[in-house]
């Protein structure tokens, strides 16, 4: 389908690209382009917290899209964000609960800014609207707009994984939480695995009723719908700006720093420093290939990118420590004056230069201890050189392991296996990694992100099937 079966789409999400934002990452991208293709309005958070009440919110439009922003109150953000949001919800859907950190003020917090958020966008809708919420941050949003009498379709994407009931269960409120998922029309997670864990929560701990085509009748008879729409890239986008990024300045530097003696071969990985992302154990892993591969020395640089994230979090303070005693403690034992092992970098860069750094490298390490889905994957493959691809070593527990079969597995848990995986992609003959290359590109073409958004627009047009109805007794 085109933009023809959406009257007009409201995508709401805690971050948003406006025109003004430095960088938009994979959710921004991909809403950006859903909203160019149909146009619509963007409601979200204008990236502020403020003292005091944060006022009514800003509107910018940038050709067909219009962008709505509202602040945050100082206090509202450190309940919502840095509260209820990153130290709960997100630990426990990444399946940590050792790491869930709950207070009753931080949830009230976060259904606060979810009420505020209904209250700031309802006088913006318009009868037909399709609304798009985005994320774990806003799960509330659908039952709240819903109350305040607003009554078109309401499709929610969650862009992490969803945890087995056994793990949601750990969280006071998980029954509120998973019942607000249920006031939408259409859920959608990345993976199959996600959608049973979904359908399993509304089985055993909600009273629920899985029906045919992925429908759930819940236990107060709502129907809501829950698919695997694994997000995805433009891969014809991206391989075209990693091709023209060789000029690109920073790339230029990296190339000539790393063809300056001998020479060095790049392993690459790019992650939002996040204890999901299992970087300890992938340092580790590189160390442990060093201890164990001589011949390698000396020929292997790891440029391991790590913007800071959520800096105010006890979890994120100790990981950056860590990570800073790892790298240093690998380059101690290793450097020589004209080689550094691991180049380990706080900053963000574009993401045309990212892309220009994974054409550069040899071998893409994505190896989260957990992962939604994990969009760097995807881009390494994209940006590779069609006539030398590098490897993709890939964490099972990405979801995009999923979709991609013909990367070099590993777990993260497994360093000795981590680090043999990685001299094995590194030795990789040149036809294998072609082979390899061309399954996970050709992939990546018939899935891209237009055919995902295209997917969840439609599915979230689609009423339940005659045969659904029947199964529920109303026809
Ligand atoms: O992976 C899910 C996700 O919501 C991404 O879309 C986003 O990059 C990140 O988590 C949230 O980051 P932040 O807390 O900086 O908005």
């Amino acid at each position: 389908m085109g933009g023809c079966l959406v009257s007009r789409l409201v995508v709401v999400s805690n971050r948003v690209a406006t025109p003004k934002a430095a960088q938009a990452g994979g959710l921004a991208s991909a809403m950006l382009a859903a909203l160019s293709e149909v146009g619509g309005l963007w409601f979200g958070w204008s990236g502020k917290a403020v003292a005091g009440d944060p006022g009514p919110p800003k509107e910018e439009t940038d050709g067909r899209i219009t962008f709505l922003t509202t602040d945050l109150s100082k206090t509202d953000f450190e309940d919502y964000y840095n509260g209820f949001a990153n130290r709960s919800l997100w630990p426990l859907l990444h399946f940590r609960p050792d790491l869930v950190d709950y207070s009753k003020q931080n949830y009230q917090g976060y259904q606060r800014v979810n009420r505020h958020f209904a209250r700031t966008l309802a006088p913006h809708l318009r009868d037909g609207d399709t609304i798009w919420v985005q994320d774990f941050h806003l799960i509330p949003l659908a039952g709240l707009l819903r109350e305040m009498g607003i009554a078109g379709r309401m499709g929610f994407f969650l862009h992490t994984p969803l945890p087995p009931p056994d793990i949601m269960r750990v969280l006071p409120g998980h029954r509120a939480l998973m019942d607000a998922l249920t006031e939408y029309d259409l859920v959608g997670l990345h993976t199959n695995a996600y959608v049973r864990a979904f359908v399993n929560y509304q089985r055993d701990l909600a009273g629920g009723q899985k029906l045919p085509d992925g429908w759930v009748r819940t236990g107060s008879g709502r129907l809501v719908r829950v698919l695997a729409l694994p997000i995805s890239v433009d891969p014809d986008a991206i391989a075209s700006q990693a091709a023209k990024a060789v000029n690109n300045p920073s790339v230029k530097r990296l190339r000539a720093g790393l063809t300056a003696e001998d020479r060095i071969r790049l392993a690459v990985g790019v992650d939002r420093l996040d204890y999901s992302k299992g970087l300890p154990e992938r340092f580790e892993a590189f160390g442990r290939f060093l201890d164990r591969s001589p011949q390698h020395r000396g020929l292997v640089s790891l440029l391991q990118i790590a913007p800071t994230s959520r800096e105010d979090v006890p979890a994120y303070i100790e990981l950056r420590g860590q990570l800073e005693q790892q790298a240093g403690a690998v380059n101690g034992r290793y450097s020589d004056p004209s080689w550094t092992p691991i180049r380990y970098v706080n900053r963000t860069y574009p993401q045309s230069t990212l892309f220009g750094f994974y054409r550069a490298a040899c071998m893409g390490l994505v190896t989260p201890l957990r992962d939604g889905m994990n969009l760097v994957a995807k881009e390494f493959v994209a940006a590779q050189d069609p006539d030398d691809p590098g490897v993709l070593v890939l964490s099972t527990f990405a979801g995009a392991a999923d979709e991609m079969d013909e990367a070099v597995f590993i777990n993260p848990y497994d360093i000795d296996g981590m680090a043999d995986a990685m001299a094995r992609a590194l030795d990789m003959d040149l036809p294998e990694r072609r082979r390899r290359w061309s399954a996970l590109m050709a992939r990546l073409k018939r899935w891209d992100i237009t055919t995902w958004r295209r997917a969840f627009l439609a599915a979230l047009e689609e009423p339940p099937s005659p045969e659904v109805l029947r199964s529920t007794g109303v026809m």
